[in-house]
């Protein structure tokens, strides 16, 4: 058996959250969603958590384990965990309010008009455009793909968000939004003449480079 310290919490019948305590039977090695499971359709069926691909690749089932961000099918389970939401607004036990977060996203933009021609026609389809924003139509080298490579790795867990200092008091879009700038901006076929601007009033120099979000990241 195996005894796990979860927070439970819902905003329309509690003011404040409870610790509450299970004794699971799990097999060994058992993974965190493992456990949550085992809780759910053993003892308490109304636990809500998030859950999807259960091999680290969809990022739905973040959460805190001992304090920490971790994705709940790549950790191991332990004896007296304390398993909690991640420190975002939490709509119901370990489930938080992710859109806000994610309903904007940055995206590539393929090619300007001059890239194009003024009748949206693509008229070189490869080399460098003569327009002043450089983009180009070839596909990207392969030291290019690799240097977007673990850019594209984001499985938009949120672990970094929630441990972001400057989320938490700044309109700061916050490090997912920056990293997915950053491999649009690696790429040559982008065609953002704004991007370092937009990403300026999205509050880049709120930043306070604590690399917080580093660390919390499951993808490096
Ligand atoms: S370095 Fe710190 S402040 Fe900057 S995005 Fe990461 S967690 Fe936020
Ligand atoms: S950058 Fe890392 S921590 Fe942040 S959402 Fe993407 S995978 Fe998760
Ligand atoms: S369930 Fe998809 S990353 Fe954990």
């Amino acid at each position: 058996m195996l005894n796990v310290r979860i927070l439970r919490f819902n905003p329309a019948d509690q003011s404040t959250p409870d610790i509450k305590v299970y004794s699971v039977k799990v097999h060994e090695g058992a993974r965190v969603l493992d456990v949550l499971k085992a809780v759910r359709d053993t003892i308490d069926q109304t636990l809500l958590f998030r859950h999807c691909c259960g091999a680290g690749q969809c990022g739905s089932c973040a959460l805190k384990v001992n304090g920490e961000p971790r994705l709940a099918c790549m950790s191991e389970a332990a004896d007296g965990m304390l398993l909690e939401p991640l420190d975002l607004p939490v709509i119901r036990d370990l489930v938080t309010d992710i859109g806000k977060y994610l309903k904007e996203r940055p995206y590539l933009v393929p090619a300007c008009e001059e890239c194009a021609g003024s009748d949206g026609s693509d008229e070189s389809s490869s080399g460098s455009c003569s327009c002043a924003c450089s983009c180009s139509f070839a596909m990207p080298s392969k030291e290019e793909t690799a240097d977007m490579k673990p850019l594209r790795d984001c499985i938009e867990c949120l672990c970094c968000v929630s441990v972001c200092p400057a989320v938490k008091v700044t309109d700061f879009a916050g490090p997912t939004y920056m990293r997915q700038e950053m491999r649009l901006a690696l790429d040559p076929r982008d065609c953002d003449k704004d991007r370092i601007k937009g990403i300026t009033e999205k509050g880049l120099f709120n930043c306070t480079t604590c690399q917080a979000c580093v660390l919390a990241c499951p993808k490096s």
